[in-house]
């Protein structure tokens, strides 16, 4: 049986930084599936299609194919055989993908993509209802938070040191919109399960969430 390990939590709580760091110590394969939900919406905004347009939403997923490839231990997400890795990081599409991700079919799709990979393989998947609809047996939960301020803090400081103009109020009032929208829709809203262990990063460095997280996998699988 493989190990499955899920993380939820809010954006830009640093899932997918920790999570990569994790993988990497454990040997397990990091799957980050916001990056499907982006590539899904990279479809849609290069497509016009209206976030709103439920209909041509649910006609598009039909069609549309999103897949996972590894090269050298990193997750490349293919959208209709196009690698979209570089194209899909940014405020629009994650905003867009925040948007989308509210329709049933556009979720189980991608739920069903993201149970395959953990079939078989030893994973840490990220996301927003790894531990309560994809992956609901996980050997290991985590809820990855850290406080709107402290989020939007960061945030602009990844922006700023890549040279883009930004503004640090905008930044966190994007970051409790979309909060509130992933928190708030009908259909797998993120929450925190029963069973997952709360890990505020506030006040805490990349390091140390690290060494907790995997702290608590070994303590929780016995090293296995
Ligand atoms: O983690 P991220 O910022 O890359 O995710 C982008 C959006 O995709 C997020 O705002 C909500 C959606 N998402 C989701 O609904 N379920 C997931 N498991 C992962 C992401």
């Amino acid at each position: 049986m493989s190990v499955n390990i899920a993380i939820d939590g809010p954006a830009g709580a640093g899932k997918s930084t920790i999570a990569k760091m994790v993988a990497k110590k454990l040997g397990y394969v990091y799957v980050d599936t916001g990056a499907m939900y982006r590539a899904m919406a990279y479809y849609f905004l290069t497509n016009q299609i209206d976030s709103t347009d439920r209909e041509a939403i649910e006609k598009a997923v039909e069609t549309v194919d999103v897949t996972i490839q590894y090269e050298n231990g990193q997750q490349v997400v293919l959208l209709n055989g196009e690698n979209v890795n570089d194209k899909i990081r940014n405020e629009e599409v994650g905003n867009m993908a925040s948007a989308t991700s509210v329709y049933p079919n556009v979720r189980k799709k991608l739920v069903a993509l993201q149970q395959k990979l953990a079939q078989s393989t030893d994973v840490i998947m990220d996301g927003r209802d790894i531990g309560s609809v994809v992956l609901p047996n996980a050997d290991v939960k985590f809820y990855l938070t850290a406080s709107s301020s402290v989020r939007a803090q960061r945030r602009f400081a990844e922006l700023q040191e890549k040279g883009v103009a930004c503004d640090l109020d905008q930044i966190e009032k994007d970051i409790i919109d979309r909060d509130e929208r992933d928190m708030n829709r009908e259909v797998s809203p993120l929450t925190i399960c029963e069973d997952a262990v709360l890990v505020d990063s506030s006040y805490m460095t990349i390091d140390e969430v690290v060494a907790e997280l995997i702290r608590i996998v070994e303590e929780k699988t016995n090293g296995n």
